[in-house]
């Protein structure tokens, strides 16, 4: 059916186990029903998504997550109240009744209340919450507009709901608040500063979270063509090696001199305020991929603030290919 406009549209396929690609201010979701596991299934086959990774619920507000989870606690209200809607995912001990299609089979979900008001209108109107995965192939960029998502899924999904560029561009951050200490198992949207702040004591980043959040493997959010991360000050003798070894070179850049580089290195300017540059990231990775390079270089940003967020998606770009 393609891309449109139209909400009802929308939560009317999703209320009868279709599948439909919606707006967020983080990325675009591949959502169904997260009430049915039949409904959940389809996004795993189209995704190609292995079926042990978990998904994260979307709800219309924080009355649904009793819903979904138990034993919130007072630190975790505090965070939904101070972060919802926006971009911060909390992990709770999950309701009986989540299906497994949702948790993996863990004991535990994820759910967020995402800041978009298309997406908001959509999950009152489907009145359930809805599971979804950023909408792009398992381990690829993921989407921050519609146009993404035609090309990576077109029509193997029932709608794609139209909402615009997202505006933060970066998945949420993840934090596990089901055990005695929150742990953050990926930083995103909400720094670890502000979630800090409202908790009043420092959060644990866990580094090494392939078992915690089994879609944090290495090599996610990679792009077609091989990264390479690279001090600020060498990115361009590195691009002039590597056009040397016969590399078809493109560069993620913030301020450097075009005039200085052969014509035949790609270099897509990039912001240099984080905010900006989390936004345009994933649109300059698929640019750079669709002007037919095979090595991306790039330098990593401050970790502090949504810089950790650009960091972690950058370094995880940059990580070993099987
Ligand atoms: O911004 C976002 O979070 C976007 C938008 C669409 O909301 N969604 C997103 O979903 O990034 P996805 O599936 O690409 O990443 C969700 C992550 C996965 O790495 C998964 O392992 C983790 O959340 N996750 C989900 N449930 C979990 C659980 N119970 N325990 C640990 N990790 C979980
Ligand atoms: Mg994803």
């Amino acid at each position: 059916m393609g891309i449109g406009q139209d909400i009802s549209t929308a939560a009317a396929i999703l209320r009868n186990g279709g599948l439909v690609a919606f707006p967020t201010e983080t990325v675009y979701g591949l959502g169904a029903r997260a009430d049915s596991g039949a409904a959940v299934r389809r996004i795993f086959e189209v995704k190609a998504r292995p079926s042990t990774h978990p998904l994260i619920v979307h709800i219309a507000d924080s009355q649904q997550l009793e819903f979904w989870a138990v034993h919130v606690s007072t630190d975790a209200w505090k965070l939904a109240n101070a972060f919802w809607p926006g971009p911060l995912t909390l992990i709770f001990k999950r309701q009986p009744e989540v299906p497994l299609e949702v948790t993996g089979g863990l004991g535990t979900v994820a759910v967020r209340v995402p800041n978009h008001p298309v997406a908001l209108q959509l999950l009152r109107e489907v009145g359930v919450g809805v599971a979804a995965p950023s909408a792009n192939r398992f381990s690829e960029v993921s989407p921050t507009c519609s146009e993404h998502v035609e090309n990576d899924l077109g029509d193997r999904v029932d709608y794609i709901l139209e909402g615009g560029s997202s505006v933060v561009g970066i998945e949420s951050t993840i934090l596990d608040v089901s055990g005695s200490a929150p742990v953050m198992l990926r930083p995103g949207g909400v720094s670890k500063e502000a979630i800090e702040a409202t908790l009043g004591y420092e959060i644990v980043l866990l580094e090494k979270s392939e078992t915690r959040a089994p879609g944090q493997h290495a090599l996610h959010y990679a792009p077609r063509a091989e990264v390479k991360l690279i001090a600020p000050g060498n990115l361009r003798t590195e691009a002039l090696l590597q056009v040397a070894l016969g590399r078809r070179v493109g560069i993620l850049a913030h301020g450097l001199s075009v005039e200085e580089l052969p014509p035949m290195v790609f270099v897509h300017t990039v912001a240099g305020d984080p905010d900006d540059l989390a936004r345009e990231l994933y649109a300059a990775l698929r640019s750079l991929d669709a002007s037919g390079v095979d090595l991306i270089i790039a330098s990593l940003p401050e970790p502090a603030g949504i810089g950790l967020a650009i960091a972690d998606r950058l370094t995880k770009a940059a990580g070993p290919r099987s």
